[in-house]
């Protein structure tokens, strides 16, 4: 992890400063001539593991699996538990097929260190097929050489500080999302989570309330995201019933945003759309903000943020309700930090909130793998990895390890993340991933999370419906729980004795 990433992530602070990987000293394992070592550190962090070149060495292990189908019942389920068996059985490297793409799983440390940056896995390959779905260059600076230049566009504005300006907006848009909400509603907080996520990053982010319903943004979020992970061929992904309407007329509402932001300076200082325009359009955008670019920015904060949030939100709120003892105690925090607080409550103080909010991704991650192309050829732990291979390097791979958070991992105790010391945890718990790619939202994503769970837990009386108090973990492609049902017992005044 790079010193600049470990500054941004604020549950490592204290750390700050400290590189684990560059300047350390790496060796070439064999004296090998058909090697070299990767212009990078990351050898550093895996001595002898990562060489670059081509030995002819066995390929990674094939798993036992269903020809050509192969893990797809498992991807589309909680796949957590399954690669953590599979890890075990075949190491840290193994292959199999989903729907005939083969897919080579890298997990552990050492695939971990591999994302400081795109030297040998690269996003690059996916990216230009997003680029080529919505008409927009701007994905394909996610991964260009100006990579670094475009994300402190995002991170340098996506702080701590503007949800401290936008606090009064996000609890505003919980409000106006849960007026409706009387004694005896039922909800699916997934659905309930995605909605008020959207209508939160829209407002905070695009200065207006999300403009669409709720199925629309559904319809155009799942095509992009088939169409850029997926098996089928781009024409056929794009031509899905309906998608190409609705995507035109979230473009032409773009399109008037850009023209807002281009045509009123106060307006556009208070959208992310205005803070690209304060930076250099390099070459890979042909040196200037085109409209036609600059209308997937609302479009690519919902791609990034719709799932993930939600996931989050709506893992956390079940975690709670069958969690009383936690519930109390998020409640308890809610009202002392009130009585001192001039406005709202600041989600970043709520420590057990917060610790809730760890726990829940440890044990739920909204992103269990990130995926990558290998770049070269490359040794990866003995094995060789082939320049085009589709990778996936699991993030999560080591949230139930017991050395790293106690006993008992499998059951939700957010103490794990409460109490001094808890450095090494958090640097563990990869819920934002690592290196180049890591998000940018990993700032916001969880104050957003906890603002609208908060909302919900400390106004009103919740609890799971019968048939409905078990997720049947989903994974599409961020892990979601499918089947949950909730109902208002009643609205609540957290500050009634
Ligand atoms: C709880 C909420 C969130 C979670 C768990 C999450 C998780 C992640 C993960 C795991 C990655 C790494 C992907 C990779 O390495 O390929 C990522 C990347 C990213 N995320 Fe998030 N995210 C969240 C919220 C958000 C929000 C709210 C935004 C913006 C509005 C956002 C914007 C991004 C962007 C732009 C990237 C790509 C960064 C890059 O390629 O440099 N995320 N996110």
């Amino acid at each position: 992890m790079q010193a600049e990433q470990l500054k941004e992530n604020p549950e490592i602070q204290a750390d700050a400063g400290k590189c684990p990987f560059t300047g350390a000293a790496t060796e070439t394992p064999a004296n090998d001539p058909r090697l070299s070592e990767p212009q990078c550190p990351f050898t550093a962090a895996s001595p002898g593991t990562v060489m670059v070149g081509n030995t002819g060495a066995p390929r990674v292990p094939k798993i036992k699996t269903i020809p050509f189908f192969g893990a797809v019942k498992h991807f589309t389920g909680d796949c957590m538990p399954w690669l953590n068996e599979m890890r075990k059985q075949y190491g840290e490297a193994f292959r199999f097929p989903v729907m005939g793409q083969e897919i080579t799983a890298l997990t552990g440390e050492d695939a971990i260190a591999l994302l400081e940056h795109d030297e040998l896995l690269t996003t690059k390959d996916k990216m230009d097929t997003l680029v080529k779905a919505v008409g927009s260059k701007l994905p394909g600076t996610f991964d260009g050489p100006y990579h670094k230049h475009y994300k402190r566009m995002q991170t340098a504005w996506l702080n701590r500080k503007l949800e401290r300006e936008k606090r009064p907006e996000v609890v505003e848009a919980v409000v106006a999302n849960v007026s409706h909400w009387q004694t005896g509603y039922e909800f699916d907080p997934l659905h309930e989570t995605q909605a008020q996520t959207v209508d939160i990053l829209s407002r905070v982010l695009n200065g207006e309330p999300f403009p669409f319903n709720h199925k629309e943004l559904a319809l155009v979020v799942r095509t992009l995201i088939i169409a850029t992970y997926g098996p089928l061929p781009l024409w056929v992904t794009l031509n899905f019933p309906g998608f190409k309407k609705t995507m035109e007329k979230f473009n032409q509402n773009s399109l008037k945003l850009v023209h807002k932001v281009r045509t009123d300076p106060e307006f556009a200082e208070q959208t992310l759309m205005g803070q690209y325009l304060k930076y250099d359009a390099k070459e890979d955008l042909g040196g200037e903000w085109k409209d036609s670019d600059l209308k997937i920015v609302p479009m690519a904060a919902y791609l990034a943020g719709y799932d993930t949030v939600a996931s989050a939100a709506a893992f956390m709120s079940y975690q709670l309700l069958t969690h009383p003892e936690w519930l109390q105690k998020v409640r308890e925090e809610y009202v002392e930090l009130s009585r001192n607080s001039e406005g709202d409550v600041d989600p970043m103080q709520q420590k057990v909130l917060r610790a809730c909010f760890m726990e829940t991704t440890r044990i739920h991650p909204p992103g269990i793998l990130v995926t990558r192309t290998a770049t070269k050829d490359f040794l990866y732990k003995g094995y060789q990895i082939r320049k085009g291979d589709e990778c996936i390097i699991q993030i999560a791979s080591n949230n139930m390890d017991e050395e790293i958070y106690g006993p008992n991992t499998d059951k939700f105790d957010p103490s794990r993340f409460m109490g001094d010391d808890l450095t090494a945890r958090k640097r563990a718990l990869l819920t934002f991933g690592s290196g180049a790619h890591r998000c940018s939202g990993a700032m916001i994503g969880p104050l957003f999370s906890q603002e609208m769970v908060a909302h919900w837990v400390n106004y009103f009386d919740l609890e799971l419906v019968k048939g409905h108090e078990h997720p049947r973990v989903a994974c599409l492609p961020f892990t979601q729980p499918l089947n949950l049902k909730i109902r208002v017992k009643g609205k609540r005044d957290p500050f009634a004795a």
